[in-house]
């Protein structure tokens, strides 16, 4: 079985299970990921917009044409990497993800890692940069590279200030530009050729 159809199996999955209820009697679709499941680079973020509910895709709104220009100032394009948010489905009127929506995905999130095996998971803003780093201060720690052990599984963890908070803000904007574009390099700089785990 290809890692896309494993996705999507476990999407079927997340939907049988009737994960979030409420968010999914809300929502237009479960919004799984977007972009390439071999990926050495899996970008989350929060959870689906008005756009992304629309059109089954993550970050294809405001915040996901300023992540493309990322993507490509950091030479990259989207089908180079993989795309998905830690909630699933868009909040209503775009509230913030609450404690136990992110808490019923995360372990759906892991097993989409499992799947994909990235090299790298750069987390976009505090809600899913927080699940991976339970002390994350995204102030000092954004652009930093840590392994993060979680039960079996080790990742390297980057966590990014959300494009939707540093698109409008002209300080965070340049700061998120230049942490973007160092991805690359910290992946190179803590993974060595072909190995998951050794920093
Ligand atoms: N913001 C997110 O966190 N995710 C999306 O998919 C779109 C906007």
């Amino acid at each position: 079985m290809t890692k896309q159809q494993r996705l999507d199996e476990l999407k079927a999955e997340i939907i049988a299970e009737n994960i979030c209820p409420e968010l999914a009697a809300h929502a237009t679709q479960l919004v799984m990921g977007d972009g390439n499941p071999d990926a050495d680079i899996v970008f989350i973020g929060e959870a689906p917009g008005k756009q992304e509910d629309e059109q089954g895709l993550p970050f294809v709104g405001t915040a996901g044409k300023f992540l493309n220009e990322m993507l490509a100032q950091a030479g990259m394009t989207r089908s180079d990497v993989y795309i998905t948010n830690i909630v699933k489905y868009r909040p209503p009127n775009n509230r913030d993800p609450e404690p136990e929506e992110k808490r019923q995905f995360w372990p759906y999130l892991l097993r989409q890692l499992e799947i994909i095996e990235p090299k790298a998971v750069v987390t976009l803003g505090r809600h899913s940069g927080a699940a991976f780093i339970p002390d994350l201060h995204i102030s000092r720690d954004h652009g930093r590279a840590r392994w993060v052990k979680y039960h079996e599984a080790t990742f390297l963890v980057i966590p990014l200030y959300h494009p939707a908070a540093a698109l409008y803000n002209g300080g965070l904007r340049q700061t998120l530009i230049d942490d973007f574009c160092r991805v690359p390099e910290l992946i190179e700089k803590y993974v060595r050729p072909g190995s998951l785990s050794e920093g």
